[in-house]
């Protein structure tokens, strides 16, 4: 089922999100409409707080974003009470967007690599190094668990060129081709 993707302005997208265990309501059927969602709306990566869930639960397919040569390095994963370890490396400029922040993008610097410690869909423990294109997808992700937004994480003069078009977000006059929930309609 496709769901609803909560749009810039929503107070749940600045919330922190809760653990959540095995034991909560229709999650496998919650994933699967997450990973429809995801695929509809043309994203890399979702997270629950963009369907008005504030619990620790993303989705991520990075195979869709990697070279013909390179599908291999991509991965395609459901994280569930995920907690950074650690980041480190080099700090690098990537250009993201965000699927609550329809037609704005700009570039962020994140470091390199991101260790994580999550279960997934199974509740089976992980713990991993990602990095490059991966770890950024789930910086931005993990972001989104913690209440933060890309535009945060904008420089300054950026932040300025984008005030008009998140306005326009928060009150319900942009548009996206996918099922958007604004605050105000
Ligand atoms: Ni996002």
């Amino acid at each position: 089922m496709l769901l609803p993707i909560y749009a810039y302005g929503q107070p749940v997208l600045k919330k922190k999100a809760k653990i959540i265990d095995a034991k909560f309501p229709k999650l496998s059927e919650l994933i699967s409409d997450m990973w429809e969602t995801m695929y509809f709306a043309h994203g890399v990566g979702l997270a629950a707080p963009q369907i008005g869930l504030s619990i620790r639960l993303f989705t991520i397919d990075t195979i869709q974003i990697m070279d013909e040569d390179k599908k291999e390095e991509g991965i395609k994963q459901v994280f569930i009470n995920a907690q950074v370890i650690e980041e480190n490396g080099d700090l690098w400029p990537y250009e993201e967007g965000c699927l609550s922040i329809p037609d704005i993008r700009g570039d962020v610097e994140r470091p390199q690599k991101v260790r994580l410690q999550y279960v997934d869909e199974n509740f089976v423990k992980h713990d991993e190094i990602y990095e490059g294109i991966n770890a950024r997808v789930i910086q931005h992700e993990y972001d989104h668990l913690e209440g933060i937004l890309f535009i945060e994480k904008l420089k300054p003069l950026k932040k300025k060129l984008i005030q008009g078009k998140l306005s326009d977000i928060k009150t319900g006059k942009a548009i996206a081709d996918y099922k958007i929930k604004f605050l105000r309609v």
